[in-house]
């Protein structure tokens, strides 16, 4: 299309800046309606590529509108869009690509509002509505790195690892990526490709005889013996994850080095503690500084509410448990509710001991 031909001729050669000051001043009711992918306040993102990544997974490449700022690697966006009427938001996983563009990759689950939509409607050309990148599952400088997904969780660690290669001295990777079949494989010829660089395992639950052996068949530790040295980052569904943890949870491994990012929530409710009474218990958020006396009426509370009852401006995004916004890593003490290994989602999880130690 014409139209979206010169939109991104616009942002290549004139830069985000300059049309975000050209689109602001000019700024008309005609201008909006012939033209809303520059002409609006809003962030936007036009479909450049749609290309099948396996079976009901779809990679859509992405060239944001002047309104962008930044990512960084392991982050997602949310993606808004009317279905059936009905206004849906979820969040995606972004990879960093070439020219201020970016992709995310999407599974079409069974019965999925949005996914579904994005895979039936969303095609070269189309304009979707997202929001600024956020999430603290990101790479933090360290030097050895173990990457553990499976499923559609590969797309962050892809994310983080293509950045990690592309600096002058890469840190020391390792990745285990695990899939039903080798046709359900996301990423399959880049994965092929890093086999020569780094340590990559690939692993079939369905398939024994083409892959690498399952994570659950031998003793983490057997199966990398420096696990102690590397931070760990681990994203998949529910049941492998909660697998994995109680593995590192075995193996006595450090658990405050272990960065987990949830796909898919769920209600959290206090867990039933008839032994803990918040009434003089304390949360400690370190990286602020601050500390908190609970009283009784602090029962039933999730850390999220306890903090703005007295006034403390914590990071937050969804406040129903998805987004890892919120995150923050327990150093002590005990928290039920939305807890995965040491990360505390403070919007849906409570405290359960007397004094909690929170860190950033
Ligand atoms: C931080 C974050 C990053 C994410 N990144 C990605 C990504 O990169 N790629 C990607 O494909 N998805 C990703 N997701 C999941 C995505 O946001 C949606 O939840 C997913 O696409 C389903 O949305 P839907 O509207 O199609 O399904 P819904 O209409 O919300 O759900 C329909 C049914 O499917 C179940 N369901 C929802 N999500 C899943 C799932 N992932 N697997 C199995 N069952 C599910 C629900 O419990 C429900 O029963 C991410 C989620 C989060 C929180
Ligand atoms: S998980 Fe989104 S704000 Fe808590």
């Amino acid at each position: 299309m014409l139209k979206h031909h010169l939109n991104k001729l616009a942002l290549k050669h004139l830069g985000r800046q300059w049309v975000d000051y050209l689109a602001s001043n000019t700024m008309t009711e005609f201008n909006r309606r012939h033209n809303d992918f520059l002409w609006t306040y809003d962030l936007k993102a036009l479909v450049e590529n749609v290309r099948e990544e396996a079976p009901g997974v779809k990679t859509f490449t992405l060239l944001p509108n002047q309104h962008w700022k930044h990512m960084k690697a392991g982050q997602h966006i949310e993606v808004l869009a009317s279905v059936d009427g009905q206004q849906v938001s979820r969040y995606y996983s972004l990879s960093p690509i070439r020219r201020g563009r970016f992709t995310i990759t999407v599974k079409q689950v069974d019965g999925g509002m949005l996914s579904t939509w994005l895979h039936q409607s969303a095609r070269k050309g189309s304009v979707l509505h997202i929001r600024h990148p956020e999430g603290k599952f990101t790479y933090r400088q360290q030097r050895k790195l173990l990457f553990i997904c499976a499923g559609s969780g590969i797309t962050p660690c892809y994310s983080m690892i293509s950045d990690c290669l592309a600096m002058p001295e890469s840190p020391d990777l390792a990745l285990y990526a695990q899939f039903s079949h080798t046709s359900d494989t996301i990423f399959s010829r880049t994965l092929t490709d890093w086999k020569g660089q780094f340590d990559v395992r690939v692993a079939y639950t369905r398939e024994a005889h083409h892959s690498a052996r399952l994570l659950s068949s031998a003793p983490l530790r057997e199966q990398y013996p420096d696990l102690d040295e590397r931070d760990v980052y681990l994203c998949g569904p529910q049941g492998f994850m909660d697998q994995v943890i109680a593995a590192l949870t075995h193996e006595g491994y450090d658990l405050t080095r272990l960065h987990c990012e949830r796909f898919v929530a769920q209600a959290w409710v206090p867990e039933p503690s008839a032994a803990f009474d918040p009434d003089g218990a304390e949360v400690h958020f370190e990286h602020l500084d601050e500390h908190i006396c609970l009283t009784a009426e602090d029962k039933g509370r999730t850390f999220m509410e306890i903090a703005e009852s007295r006034g403390l401006n914590l990071e937050v995004g969804c406040r129903q448990g998805m987004c890892g916004t919120c995150k923050l890593t327990l150093q002590s003490g005990e928290a039920n509710g939305n807890v995965l290994g040491q990360a505390v989602y403070l919007c849906s999880a409570y405290p359960a001991s007397n004094r909690v130690v929170l860190d950033a």
